[in-house]
């Protein structure tokens, strides 16, 4: 076997330096096994701080993976496909050069302060390519921590790496990794490619699969008429990744009804395009079917948060596993976003660690600088305001949670991610279900009395958690702008915005192209909106009429308002944001006069008790109404939403407290007019 590999690459590289020279200026897709322009410039122009004072520097980082390249050009099968002309589609070598240097931005704002930065992505301390490994494994931990392993183990991040032999047979009948799941045409693994072949398998049936190769690369293409493993078929690009969204409920059915709707939606394989593939439900993901591939090894991107570590204690002895996906599962000591990744490497076993936990961001924020935005005044007073949300096409990418946060009053307010959140039960509940339900320290209810009184005394959202309005479905997981139309509130929203303010603007909308530019998801450079107080909010599009079957509020609650998923009466499909402008102004309209008549009246009453000689008894019987209402007007106020959390009750309490200060009034009005 390792006779071929070695062959392969001396004339793969023979044959393609020519090829390089004439189409380095082009396309980057061009099937040249060669790092990339930022990686190559870092190696040439070693300026790393880890060789002179043992600082590992973001350079370091990109160096670091050098030999690797080497020995993958060497190796890795893709490269023999392309010498034996079985390749179809041209590849492109992304490294960590281009994923921390080149992307989110990150050469704007680099350019901008005068050093580099990585702007989309934290990195971790440790990875795969440093040795000896450090990890101890979360085993190790459990031996003192029971109650906190016990908690993480049922999480998705316990579960979001697995080896072939761990995926359950809940998920695929007898454990047959290439069988073909909800009724669609599409498998766990994509063609040619089997349980051997691959290191490990990405994800849980929440949204999607993807694989790491026996390479630990990325796979961004199936073999069609051979297999992997004997070398035989052709490697083509993409149809690399099974979603469930599109084979299960994104049917072709459905798409045939949602055309109906929207003209431009697309029905068949071929109108899905490039993100589409051979077989419904199979996507290409970092490709474009028969197209484009990414050839991306894990250490350049997917081991930044999609964790593993081994127990090697040498670069012998890992190039010695690569490509026997074996010798990896056993050598591995910890995976999933374990102990270590958050509390460092062997915890507090090796001494002190200082104490601080590695912050979840590092997996879940991915910011882009938006350079348009670098010389607003806002920005010129505080740059971070040019920070916006790494985008997938027109919709927020999945894992962004933390951009969209940094942009909200509760992070002003100090909230972090585990204010709210259980760190070590992210997961309450089923890992195999096909929604997230995490485990909340604290729950909305738990600081917003206000709204909780009255949404506890609502008929009409009666169902609803305060989630249901205030963090839609809208992150995707892929740029897949075929089915996007983020104006109709998005059919491929996977994951919960954490934005929370609602703005009920009639026009206002979360989600927009650069000026000028049309609203349609292919147009490049979407971002999310920032209101005058630098807060992204969401439109009411999104709060009430969004459509995403992998919505738990949609699926649970009579598909809420959704022109296509709705079982309310037809007048309460809303595919207009106008329209349902037109419903919020019917509960806030007669809300705000009443609000403001008392207000009114409680000004004269106040008024008045200054003037009026009133008995002892009167005087407190005004008191005690004026205070009444005075309750009524605060609670109003402090929930903010006019209405929206409960109609009636909002209309019952303001009516009451019309009562209570016109009977004030009588009182004060019948004694007439004497000065005291
Ligand atoms: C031999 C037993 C033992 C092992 C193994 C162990 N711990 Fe601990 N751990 C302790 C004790 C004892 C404490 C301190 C007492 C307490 O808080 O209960 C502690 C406390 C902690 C704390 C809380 C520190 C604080 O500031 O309150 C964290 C976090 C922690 N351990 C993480 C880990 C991790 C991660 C591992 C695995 C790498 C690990 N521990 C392995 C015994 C152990
Ligand atoms: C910057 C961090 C980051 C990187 C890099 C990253 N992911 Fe993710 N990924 C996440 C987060 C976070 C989620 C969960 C979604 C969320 O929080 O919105 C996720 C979700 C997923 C899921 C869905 C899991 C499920 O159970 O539904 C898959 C599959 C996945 N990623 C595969 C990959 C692969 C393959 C790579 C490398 C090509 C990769 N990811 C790179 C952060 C990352
Ligand atoms: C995703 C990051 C993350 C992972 C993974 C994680 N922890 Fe923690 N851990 C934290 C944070 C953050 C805290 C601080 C407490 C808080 O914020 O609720 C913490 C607190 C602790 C504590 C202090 C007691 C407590 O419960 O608050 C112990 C002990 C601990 N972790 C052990 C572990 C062990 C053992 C594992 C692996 C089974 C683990 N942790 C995995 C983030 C993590
Ligand atoms: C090393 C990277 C990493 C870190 C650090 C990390 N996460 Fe995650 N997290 C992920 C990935 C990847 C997923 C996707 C797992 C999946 O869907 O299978 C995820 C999923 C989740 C989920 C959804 C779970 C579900 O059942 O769908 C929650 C909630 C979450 N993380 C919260 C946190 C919190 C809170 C912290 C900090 C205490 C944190 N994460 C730190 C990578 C990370
Ligand atoms: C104000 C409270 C709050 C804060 C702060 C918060 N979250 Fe959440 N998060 C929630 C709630 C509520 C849910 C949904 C729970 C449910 O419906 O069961 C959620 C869901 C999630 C999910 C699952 C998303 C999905 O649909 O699969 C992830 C991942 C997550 N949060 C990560 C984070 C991270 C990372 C941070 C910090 C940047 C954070 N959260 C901050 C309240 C919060
Ligand atoms: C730990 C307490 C806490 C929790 C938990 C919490 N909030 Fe808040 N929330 C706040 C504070 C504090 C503010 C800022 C209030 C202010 O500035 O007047 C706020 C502000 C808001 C705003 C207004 C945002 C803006 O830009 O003006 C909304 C909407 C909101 N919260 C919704 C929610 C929802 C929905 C949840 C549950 C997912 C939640 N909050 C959980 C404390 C909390
Ligand atoms: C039926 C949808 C819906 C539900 C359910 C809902 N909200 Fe709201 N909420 C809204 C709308 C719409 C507004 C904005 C009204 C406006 O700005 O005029 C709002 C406003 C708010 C505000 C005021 C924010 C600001 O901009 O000042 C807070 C805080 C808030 N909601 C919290 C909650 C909490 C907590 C719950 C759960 C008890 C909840 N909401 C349930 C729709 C909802």
């Amino acid at each position: 076997m390792k006779s071929w590999k070695l062959k392969a690459v001396a004339s793969v590289l023979f044959c393609f330096g020519a090829i390089g020279n004439a189409s380095a200026a082009g396309d980057k897709y061009n099937s040249i096994p060669e790092m990339g322009a930022s990686a190559k410039n870092a190696i040439a122009n070693y300026a790393g701080t880890e060789r002179t004072i043992g600082v590992k520097s973001l350079h370091d980082y990109i160096v670091q993976e050098d030999e690797l390249f080497d020995f993958l050009f060497q190796n890795h099968p893709m490269f023999k496909y392309q010498e034996e002309g079985n390749l179809i589609g041209d590849y492109h070598i992304s490294d960590r050069g281009e994923e921390y240097l080149d992307t989110g931005g990150s050469q704007a704002y680099s350019k901008r302060v005068g050093r580099p930065s990585a702007v989309q992505y934290r990195l971790g301390a440790k990875s795969t390519l440093d040795f000896p490994n450090n990890f101890v494994g979360p085993e190790k931990c459990a031996e003192c921590h029971a109650t906190q392993y016990e908690k993480w183990q049922r999480s998705r991040h316990a579960n979001v790496v697995r080896f072939p032999s761990e995926i359950t047979d809940k998920e695929v009948p007898n454990g047959d990794l290439n069988a073909k799941l909800y009724g669609s045409e599409a498998s766990m693994l994509p063609d040619g490619v089997r349980a051997n072949d691959v290191y490990a398998i990405i994800g849980t049936p929440r949204t999607k699969y993807g694989f790491l190769d026996s390479w630990l690369v990325r796979g961004t293409y199936h073999v069609r008429d051979g297999l992997l493993s004997e070398g035989t078929g052709k490697m083509v690009a993409g149809g690399n990744q099974f979603s469930r969204g599109w084979a299960e409920w994104l049917t072709p059915e459905m798409a045939k009804k949602i055309n109906k709707a929207i003209p431009e939606f697309p029905v068949t394989l071929e109108e899905f395009g490039a993100s589409g593939s051979h077989q419904w439900g199979m996507t290409s993901y970092g490709a474009k079917y028969e197209k484009e591939m990414l050839f991306q090894p894990g250490s350049s991107y997917c081991e930044m948060c999609h964790t593993y570590k081994f127990d090697f204690q040498n670069k012998e002895e890992f190039f010695d596993a690569l490509g026997d996906a074996k010798k990896l599962q056993e050598h591995t000591i910890s995976k999933g976003i374990a102990c270590e990744e958050c509390h460092g490497a062997g915890g507090h076993l090796d001494g002190g660690t200082g104490g601080m936990q590695s912050n979840c961001e590092r997996c879940h924020q991915r910011f882009f600088f938006v350079d348009a935005l670098a010389d607003t005044e806002q920005a010129q007073e505080k740059m971070e305001y040019a920070f916006g949300v790494y985008m997938k096409s027109a919709c927020p990418s999945c894992g962004t949670e933390g951009s969209q946060m940094f942009a909200s009053a509760h992070y002003e307010k100090g909230m972090r991610c585990t204010t709210c959140h259980d760190p070590h039960e992210v997961t309450d509940g089923d890992f195999l279900s096909g929604f997230s339900t995490p485990k909340l320290k604290k729950d909305c209810v738990d600081c917003h009395e206000a709204q909780a009184t009255i949404a506890d005394n609502t008929d009409t959202h009666s169902n609803q958690t305060c989630q249901s309005c205030h963090m839609p479905n809208m992150g995707s997981c892929e740029n897949f702008a075929a089915i996007q139309f983020p104006d109709n509130a998005g059919f491929d929203a996977v994951r919960r915005t954490h934005m929370w303010k609602i703005d009920i603007d009639p026009e206002r909308k979360t989600l927009n192209p650069p000026e000028g530019q049309p609203r349609d998801s292919s147009v490049k450079g979407w971002t999310v909106a920032k209101n005058e107080d630098g807060h992204n909010y969401l439109d009411l599009m999104w709060t009430c009429a969004r459509t995403a079957i992998s919505d738990k509020d949609v699926v649970d609650n009579k598909g809420c308002h959704s022109p296509f998923q709705s079982e309310l009466e037809v007048g309460l499909h809303y595919d207009d944001q106008m329209e349902i402008y037109g419903e919020v102004m019917k509960m806030q309209k007669p809300v705000k006069e009443v609000f403001a008549q008392v207000e009114q009246a409680l000004e004269r009453i106040d008024m008045l008790l200054e003037v009026t000689k009133l008995s002892t008894a009167d005087k407190t019987e005004v008191l005690m109404l004026a205070e009444k209402a005075q309750e009524t007007i605060e609670l109003i106020k402090e929930d903010g939403s006019w209405g929206v959390h409960g109609f009636r009750y909002s209309q019952k309490r303001l009516d009451a407290a019309l009562t209570y200060v016109t009977q004030a009034q009588n009182i004060l009005d019948g004694v007439g007019y004497s000065a005291k």
